[in-house]
């Protein structure tokens, strides 16, 4: 059977701090604009929230554990940005970045590659008092964070991933349906996303100044993937169309695309769609900005769940959640789709050239334990083993995939959604905090330990 996976691809998993830490206000950090979101009436799932999510702030060792077991290459964590600096900027929590410090150790001690994500979506709520990412300030203050955190980390850890999937929190301040939970308006809108544009270009900036030869530095969109509807030439195009479209400028899906981050980050400029809709509320700084935003980068990093079906005309299709019941979805009714781990990866890298991980992939499941606490959750692993399937394809014809991390390492606060999606390689029982392998994590176990052999015989 022909291999696909290189030998030092990194099979991985991924997580992130407020989803599975426990809330920073318990051990010396401050709020991130999560913890105020949470207490909002009607916001999250039962009003459920992440102040004792894992608990794996107590559990690190433990569950680093788990991830040996596993056989995780590497592991994706983030950083609770207000665990270490309590109000966003000047005081620092060592207690909070010795935390971090410790995981380090611990995984490297397992062998286990860290790749940090600096921002996943918990901002320190006292910046956000003073205009968070709507402050021009913004794109410094994260910058001196992110110098703390490779300062103290950047000797062990070489891989960095500024943002993770900007159009998702920066929608947060659009649709409101996640923190902060506004709803602005163009104009804020625009310049808020030129912030956070410019804040990744500071932070690449901080980890090439702290960092060494051997650092490596990315972002983690998501890569808003179509499927063309056949085989020719004329449908493949189609679907390419669909993935540099801006496809709606309302304020409350302006941040749901791909071209309106990774071309200013990978190419230097704004996507003309985009420029000639708003370019007008743009600062006026905003050419030299670019020259920051797009400092170079050492990977793309792509969280790819699903895929969009699109006709020859370029459109969507049956893009109704309803329409799907009866089709293969997942338990939050997500698509599923192997040949988005093709068709994303293939695009994004003839677009913008770049090394990829695939920094997250997953599915959300009804897990539960049988009499013997044996969780045999067979969909997850169909699932994997089919998406895996079609990126080992596209790796086959050359795209230079470099490592997957599945989502979720364990179960975890799903934001809006509470505990109610279960994402995890590891149950967790949330009233005991007790972790169990699934049947997945024991497959993942041997895909990893065979190098991904079996999954090219799916192809
Ligand atoms: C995207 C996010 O990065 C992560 O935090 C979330 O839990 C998963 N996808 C699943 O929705």
């Amino acid at each position: 059977m022909e291999r696909c996976f290189p030998d030092d691809f990194l099979w991985g998993a991924a997580t992130s701090a407020y989803q599975i830490e426990g809330s920073p206000v318990r051990h010396g950090g401050g709020p991130s604009v999560w913890d105020t979101f949470c207490t909002l009436p009607g916001r999250t799932w039962r009003g459920q929230d992440g102040y004792h999510a894992c608990e794996h702030y107590e559990l690190m060792d433990e569950d680093v554990k788990l991830m040996k077991e596993i056989g995780l290459r590497s592991y994706r964590f983030s950083i609770s940005w207000p665990r270490v600096l309590p109000e966003g900027r000047g005081m620092v929590n060592h207690q909070g970045l010795d935390f971090y410090s410790r995981l380090v150790d611990r995984l490297l001690e397992a062998g286990i590659e860290p790749l940090v994500t600096l921002f996943h979506w918990d901002y320190p709520h006292e910046l956000f008092l003073s205009g968070g990412w709507m402050n021009p300030d913004s794109p410094l203050w994260f910058r001196d964070y992110t110098a703390t955190a490779v300062q103290a980390l950047g000797d062990r850890v070489k891989k960095w991933i500024t943002l993770n999937e900007p159009q998702c929190f920066v929608n947060g301040h659009g649709n409101g349906y996640h923190a902060p939970g506004l709803t602005l308006d163009a104009v804020s809108m625009v310049r808020l996303i030129h912030h956070v544009l410019l804040s990744h270009g500071r932070a690449v900036q901080a980890v090439r100044d702290a960092g060494d030869a051997e650092t490596e530095v990315g972002f983690a969109p998501v890569g808003i993937t179509a499927i063309p509807q056949d085989g020719t030439t004329e449908a493949r195009e189609a679907a390419w169309r669909y993935m540099e479209t801006i496809h709606d400028f309302e304020p409350e899906k302006l941040a749901w695309n791909n071209s309106l981050w990774m071309d200013p980050v990978l190419t230097g400029s704004y996507p003309k769609q985009y420029f000639d809709h708003y370019g007008r509320y743009l600062p006026d700084s905003f050419e030299d900005d670019l020259g920051v935003i797009s400092e170079p980068t050492d990977f793309l990093g792509l969280n790819i769940y699903h895929g969009q079906q699109v006709d020859l005309q370029g459109n969507a299709v049956g893009e109704d959640a309803t329409s799907r019941i009866g089709e293969p979805i997942t338990a939050c009714n997500w698509p599923v789709t192997p040949e988005a781990l093709y068709w994303g990866p293939k695009y994004f890298f003839q677009r913008y050239n770049k090394p990829i991980y695939i920094t997250e992939n997953g599915i959300s499941c009804r897990d539960f334990p049988d009499s013997n606490g044996v969780i045999n959750d067979v969909q997850r692993i169909t699932y994997t083993e089919d998406y895996l399937a079609q990126l080992a394809r596209g790796i086959r014809e050359g795209i230079p995939v470099k490592g997957y991390y599945h989502w979720s390492l364990m179960d975890n606060f799903e934001w809006s959604e509470g505990y109610r999606e279960r994402f995890g390689l590891i149950y967790v029982d949330f009233k005991t905090r007790r972790r169990i392998i699934k049947e997945s994590g024991r497959w993942y176990r041997s895909v990893i330990s065979q190098r991904g052999a079996q999954i090219t015989g799916k192809l």
